[in-house]
């Protein structure tokens, strides 16, 4: 088996020398220093670690390359654009759904990757949404707080 992943890398095409056991969320750490993914249990129960894979939420601690080859995948450094935050990452910071940060990037990119299939669900939707992705700071609120703001400001331009 070839120890060579090709694959694209917030939309850059890329491969990894790592071979076909390594863990994503190591390649996306060490070999591309892409570090906004952060590693918490390392068991696939915290979230921390979520990227998207062809735009679903996977827990980047569990996928070995193997898995990865031909894939699309896309980090917290992908969602920006420029300076330019995505407007969640900004909804986070402005309504104090951010304090340590260790589960924030899983957390950004868990919400664009629902809102983008379910523009405007209800707040138990949210939650259960979210219910993978654990936070010890927060109590939730502001996070929540964050998605309804976003969810509002896209009605309102929808309107
Ligand atoms: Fe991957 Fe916790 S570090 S789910
Ligand atoms: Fe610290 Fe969520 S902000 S774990």
């Amino acid at each position: 088996m070839s120890d060579t992943t090709r694959f694209a890398l917030n939309g850059e095409a890329v491969e990894s020398q790592a071979g076909p056991m390594a863990r994503l969320l190591d390649v996306l750490r060490t070999e591309f220093r892409l570090t906004g993914t952060k590693e918490g249990c390392g068991e696939g129960e915290c979230g921390a670690c979520s990227v998207l894979v062809d735009g679903t939420v996977v827990c980047a601690c569990l996928v070995p390359m193997v898995q990865i080859a031909g894939r699309s995948v896309e980090t917290i450094e992908g969602i920006a654009h420029g300076v330019d935050l995505d407007p969640l990452q900004e909804a986070f910071i402005s309504e104090g759904g951010v304090q340590c940060g260790a589960c924030t990037p899983g957390m950004v990119l868990t919400a664009r990757a629902f809102l983008d299939k379910n523009p405007n669900p209800d707040h138990s939707e949210i939650r259960e949404h979210l219910a993978g992705n654990l936070c010890r700071c927060t109590g939730y609120v502001g996070i929540y707080r964050a998605m309804e703001r976003v969810i509002a400001d896209m009605q309102g331009d929808a309107s």
